[in-house]
This record gives structure tokens, C-alpha cells and sequence, in this order.
């Protein structure tokens, strides 16, 4: 059955969406241009040619060559008003984004330069677009603990634009534990909590472990790997965690030669799976949107599951009850 016309009606939430990687071409020739950066392409096909990757590191490196043309507040506010407009023509009512400070602080950019552009544009977003949505803020993990605290201390005093922190860039020997006091010291200070466990990385079993039973995170971004491991499905089972899995990015688990689906087998173990897109700018465009059509088309997703998953979104949402009740 061809139920594209059914998703893209279907209001809809989106938990995983890294705002950096919502940067489209076209967009970071403008800012180049704007700011007078120069770029290593000259047209926007070349560009798009460059984005090819085949793991993790790989997709780090193109990802982050992007940030160079961020650079004052009006450029995150283009870059967050252009994301919530595609978003809302998409029917999201919600969303969650992604923002790596570091990426940016490292630069000598001022933390306040980006969470100013970010909310100012989420704020007109909310008026104009009637999308609403809230912060994530994600630490480097191959960045030092130390530094990922001191990022914190300087989000304390705009506590209330962010409501979580999360975890993202590269996995490899940078395992959850790495940050354990930093997460505790950002639940002390009232943040939702999510990590990235990114499909097939090294240790990727204690990675979850860590999140699940040593950090009591509330989600994991991706997480697919816990589908071979029946005694973490059972833990983030009963503790209701959710799963915010990208099916463009990191759709399929293999195992013993056979292809998993992993929403599929999140579906049937009774997890908290939700999707969203990622990085689209990165992966050919596809917002969330498409990837639920992807995600019905490889999982064979009825009109059951789809509503699942669009409960288990307004459900792992990071909103009050009063809000909850209004989108169910
Ligand atoms: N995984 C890890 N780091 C990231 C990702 C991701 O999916 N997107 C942007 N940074
Ligand atoms: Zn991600």
C-alpha cells in the first residue's frame, strides 16, 4: 500500500536534527558569499558531489568543513528559520534540534552569538510557521570532560532556552563513561538527557550499556545495535527509553549475512522508536518527511506502526503535560 500522501499529511515531531547539518548548499554559498569566505567548490553540484561518505569519521570530516561560513547571529538565524520552514511545510509541529556549541566556541564565536540567532529564529518560527520547538545542546565526546563542562557552565545562564543535553561527533574510544560527571552535573541542573550510541562503532554494546544503566539517559540517538543484545532491550524496555533512529543514515543492522531492519525490530520488541532525519543537508535532502517514507517503504511500516511512532514522538517529547495533551 502507498501511504506517501498519508505521511505527509501526519502532523508529526522530530527529536534528531542536528542544525548544522540542515545547512544546504545554496546556503553556505550565500554565507560565504555574505561573509566573504571563501569555499573549496565553486558551484553547488560540486558540492553536493563532495558529500560522499562511508562511515562515521568520514561523514565528521565533509560535516564539518560546513561551519566555516557561520559566523554572526544572523547566519544561525537563517540557517534555524530555513530549517523550521521546511519542517513546518512538512507538517512537524515539534521539534528538537541539535546544537553543537564547541563547534562553534572553538572558533572564538560567542556562545550567546549562536543560542541568540537559534532562539530569535525559533521564536519567529513559532509566530509565522506555528512550529514549535526546543534546544538540545550536544557535546563533542572527542573533546575532553573538561571542556564538555566548561560548555555547560556557559549554557547555565540561558538554562531556559535549552532542554537537554545530548552527545554526538565521533564515537570511536569516546565512550559515554567519558562524560559521566558532566551528565550528572547537567541533570542536577535540570536537563533532559540523550547520547549518541551511532550504529556499528567499537564497543558499541557498552556504549548503550553505559547510557542506559551507568548515566540513566532518557534516549539514545540511533541505538540500532541493541537489537543484539535481548538484555539491553529489556532495561530500555522497562525504563521507556526512546530511540531516535534516522532510517536515511542508519536504517539496517547486519547480522549473520541477514539485514535487519531496525525500526521494524524496535516496532516488534516493544521500544520507544521514533525517526527523524539527522544531518539532511547531508543525505541527499532528506528531511523527516521523506525519511518516513523510507523508513515505511524498507520496514513495511502500516498505518498502525506510523501512528506508533508518531505517538512514541509527542510521548519521548521533552514537553510539559499540558503540551503533550494538546498534540494527542
Ligand atoms: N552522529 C554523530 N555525530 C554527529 C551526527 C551523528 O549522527 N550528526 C552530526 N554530528
Ligand atoms: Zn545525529
Amino acid at each position: 500500500e502507498d501511504l506517501t500522501a498519508f505521511i505527509q499529511a501526519m502532523p508529526k515531531t522530530e527529536l534528531h536534527v542536528h542544525i548544522e547539518g540542515t545547512l544546504e548548499p545554496e546556503m553556505k554559498f550565500q554565507l560565504a558569499k555574505r561573509n566573504g569566505v571563501a569555499l573549496p567548490y565553486n558551484t553547488v553540484a560540486d558540492m553536493r558531489a563532495s558529500y560522499n561518505f562511508h562511515d562515521l569519521q568520514s561523514f565528521l570530516k565533509i560535516f564539518y568543513e560546513g561551519k566555516s561560513v557561520l559566523l554572526k547571529e544572523q547566519d544561525f538565524y537563517d540557517l534555524t528559520y530555513a530549517y523550521l520552514t521546511k519542517a513546518a511545510y512538512q507538517n512537524v509541529l515539534y521539534s528538537e534540534i541539535f546544537f553543537d556549541p564547541q563547534m562553534h566556541t572553538d572558533r572564538g564565536i560567542p556562545f550567546e552569538t549562536v543560542i541568540m540567532g537559534l532562539t530569535r529564529a525559533q521564536a519567529d518560527a513559532r509566530r509565522q510557521l506555528h512550529i514549535d520547538s526546543q534546544l538540545v545542546m550536544c557535546f563533542e565526546r572527542e573533546l575532553s570532560a573538561d571542556s564538555a563542562m566548561r560548555t555547560l557552565e556557559m549554557a547555565l545562564p540561558y538554562r531556559q532556552h535549552i532542554v537537554g543535553v545530548g552527545l554526538d561527533s565521533d564515537e570511536k574510544n569516546n565512550p559515554p563513561d567519558k562524560f559521566r560527571t558532566v551528565f550528572a552535573r547537567a541533570r542536577q541542573a535540570g536537563f533532559h538527557l540523550t547520547m549518541h550510541c551511532d550504529l556499528d562503532q567499537l564497543e558499541t554494546h557498552e556504549h548503550i550499556r553505559q547510557a542506559l544503566e551507568d548515566l540513566h539517559t532518557d534516549r539514545i540517538d540511533h541505538g540500532g545495535n541493541i537489537l543484539e543484545r535481548a538484555d539491553l532491550v529489556a532495561v530500555a524496555r522497562r525504563r521507556g527509553v526512546a530511540f531516535t533512529v534516522c532510517p536515511v543514515a542508519c536504517g539496517w543492522l547486519r547480522q549473520n549475512g541477514e539485514n535487519i531492519n531496525i525500526v521494524r525490530g524496535m516496532l516488534d520488541q516493544g521500544l520507544k522508536v521514533t525517526v527523524s532525519s539527522d544531518d539532511p543537508a547531508y543525505m541527499k535532502g532528506n528531511y523527516v518527511g521523506q525519511s518516513l517514507i523510507v523508513a515505511q517503504g524498507d520496514a513495511a511500516l502500516s498505518r498502525q506502526d506510523l501512528l506508533t511512532i508518531t505517538r512514541n514522538g509527542i510521548d519521548a517529547a521533552w514537553i510539559s503535560a499540558a503540551q503533550r495533551k494538546d498534540y494527542l
